[in-house]
């Protein structure tokens, strides 16, 4: 009983001091305090753990074994929680909703927003006063960044790292190989012998696909962004230093509660420019562009898609990087990383932007050194001038389309000819590899209803395989155009996120096989040459297709999903709800 009450004497002092927002669950008495603390002492947290001395800091994991990525991040999440405890804080891990690129149908991104709900809520109704985003795979890193953004509470980014390089008959492989593998076993080079071959050495570590595909990108934009300590996007999953910056960014998350560092301290305008100026020296992903657009709409920041174009502009490809160019990230980490990078550019950046660290991204990067200038290029010496992503417009996608012109054929990027239109992925997959399809290497593959209405959910499929009879003639890329996405790893004159999409209406909507398609990437210039007259009669005709359901949240999400220029966030989504919380549940 004297326990008891020094208990009791010791949770009314700390309620007095200046309460922490956990405090608003443990730092109570009566019914309400006896009910959250005894089911916390339930799992052997003693109740001096819970009266406000400490930070309780959430660890948001998006482990799963159907997230292969992220399959790692129970251990990962220990060295987290030692880091937490070092600083005086109190760890608590929770799951949220993990996406596994790789296996979920239709595709992951229709599930992203769905994800970044699921974090939101998760982290605003529990008793957290801090909390560390364990993201990898793709879209795990957006929709927890979305989700905490709309919260707002002291938030650090670990990112899972990339795993090691791939080998296939002693050759270094990554996922960018597996369009290659592809091509070549379609148009009659390799066997299905060869492709069990590559299975085996393809994914041989933990961590995310270890070229500059969408899940190095994240990683990377995390760190621009200055949501994770420097450093944190190259790391190999399986390198020691992974582990490492698991426990300091633990440490630093407690420091950043105690500073009341939030979100939206760090993720300012300025900070969306430099990632989109970093991300252009890196030759990331084009799902950067949704992805930080909606990161933007969830902060109330104002960023639009020609500013993607409008930043890259001048900032040259440092990073000699699958897949527009040749190294791995492991050899990126053994280069230096992201920070090299980052220095370099530090006449374009805004470098007082404000970090996690508390510190400012100039500062945060001004020592690190580039150890290999041919996988990290000076900036005086660039591995290409080329870089960024453009923004086309033109009558065909008239609030624009995207294409990474670092990925792309320079013989291709002015270029003129006629449709081949397949309405959907099935009439595709129906036509590709007919020898009878009216289809040669100037023509312009134009693939409809894969945006994320129409599909619904946008899949990576804009870098569609060309057909076995152009391959034969060993031709390795054509235009194409769709009103999807395409894989980080994904290469090719490949134009994306048109919009409005097909199932919009629009003129891409009504394109037909036959009209001629202008391509001027340097003039920002996507047209269809048919006349204002008969288009108008076209879309006369055009019928809006039916939502493939009426329930659950699929209906949701095709109702209320914005346009790919937009970010493809839910509209009711944009924007803050803050972190409090009123009403207790007893
Ligand atoms: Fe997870 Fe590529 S499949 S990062
Ligand atoms: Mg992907």
């Amino acid at each position: 009983p004297g326990k008891a009450l020094f208990f009791a004497q010791n949770i009314t002092q700390k309620m007095k001091k200046k309460e922490r927002r956990s405090q608003g669950w443990f730092g109570k008495t009566g019914k309400d305090g006896l009910i959250y603390r005894s089911w916390f002492r339930k799992q052997g947290i003693p109740t001096h753990e819970l009266t406000g001395s400490k930070p309780i800091i959430g660890i948001c994991n998006t482990w799963s074994e159907l997230t292969p990525c992220n399959s790692h991040f129970r251990e990962l999440a220990e060295f987290v929680k030692k880091g937490i405890l070092e600083a005086g804080g109190y760890p608590v891990e929770f799951p949220v909703m993990s996406l596994g690129e790789t296996v979920m149908k239709p595709t992951a991104m229709l599930y992203r927003n769905l994800a970044s709900m699921d974090t939101e809520e998760s982290i605003r109704a529990n008793p957290l006063d801090g909390v560390v985003l364990l993201c990898g795979c793709d879209k795990t890193t957006p929709s927890l960044v979305m989700g905490a953004a709309s919260v707002n509470l002291p938030t650090i980014v670990v990112s899972g790292g990339p795993m090691l390089t791939g080998r296939y008959r002693g050759a270094e492989i990554s996922t960018s190989d597996i369009w290659r593998f592809s091509e070549d076993s379609r148009s009659g080079k390799i066997s299905q012998e060869d492709l069990y071959v590559a299975e085996s050495g393809l994914c041989r570590s933990d961590g995310h696909c270890g070229v500059m595909g969408t899940a190095s990108t994240m990683a990377c934009m995390v760190e621009s962004l200055g949501l994770s300590l420097p450093g944190n996007a190259a790391i190999p999953a399986p390198d020691t230093g992974r582990k490492i910056l698991a426990h300091m960014s633990g440490m630093e998350i407690v420091k950043m509660v105690e500073n009341d560092l939030k979100l939206s301290d760090i993720l300012t305008r300025e900070a969306f420019e430099n990632a989109i100026m970093v991300n252009a020296a890196i030759g990331g992903s084009t799902n950067f562009v949704i992805h930080l657009l909606a990161i933007a709409g969830r902060m109330g920041v104002e960023l639009d898609l020609e500013d993607f174009d409008k930043y890259s502009a001048g900032i040259p490809l440092l990073a000699n990087l699958q897949p527009s160019g040749k190294y791995f990230m492991e050899d990126f980490y053994y280069a230096g990383g992201l920070p090299p990078v980052i220095r370099q550019l530090k006449d374009k950046l805004h470098n007082g932007a404000l970090t996690v660290t508390g510190q400012s991204i100039g500062k945060n990067n001004e020592k690190f050194e580039n150890y290999n200038k041919e996988v990290i290029a000076a900036i005086d010496e660039p591995f290409n001038p080329l870089s960024g992503i453009v923004v086309l417009k033109g009558n065909l996608c008239e609030t624009g389309s995207i294409i990474k012109p670092s990925a792309a054929s320079p013989e291709l990027m002015k270029h003129t000819g006629k449709a081949v239109v397949f309405e959907d992925i099935d009439d595709y997959k129906n036509k590709i590899d007919d020898p009878d399809l009216d289809i040669d290497e100037n023509s312009i593959m134009v693939l409809k209803n894969v945006g994320p209405r129409g599909y619904p959910g946008m899949p990576e499929v804009g870098n569609m395989g060309l057909p076995p009879k152009v391959l034969a003639k060993g031709i390795k890329d054509m235009v194409r155009i769709s009103d999807g996405r395409m894989s980080g790893t994904g290469f090719g004159t490949v134009i994306l996120h048109a919009t409005p999409e097909a199932a919009e209406g629009g003129n891409f909507a009504v394109v037909q096989t036959g009209d001629e398609i202008e391509l001027d990437v340097e003039a920002r210039k996507l047209n269809l040459l048919v006349s204002d007259e008969e288009l108008t009669k076209r879309k006369a005709a055009w019928k809006k297709p039916a939502s493939p359901t009426e329930r659950g949240y699929v209906s949701l999400y095709v109702k209320t999903v914005e346009q790919a220029n937009l970010g493809a966030d839910l509209d009711f989504l944009k924007g803050n709800s803050g972190s409090e919380v009123t009403k207790d549940s007893h």
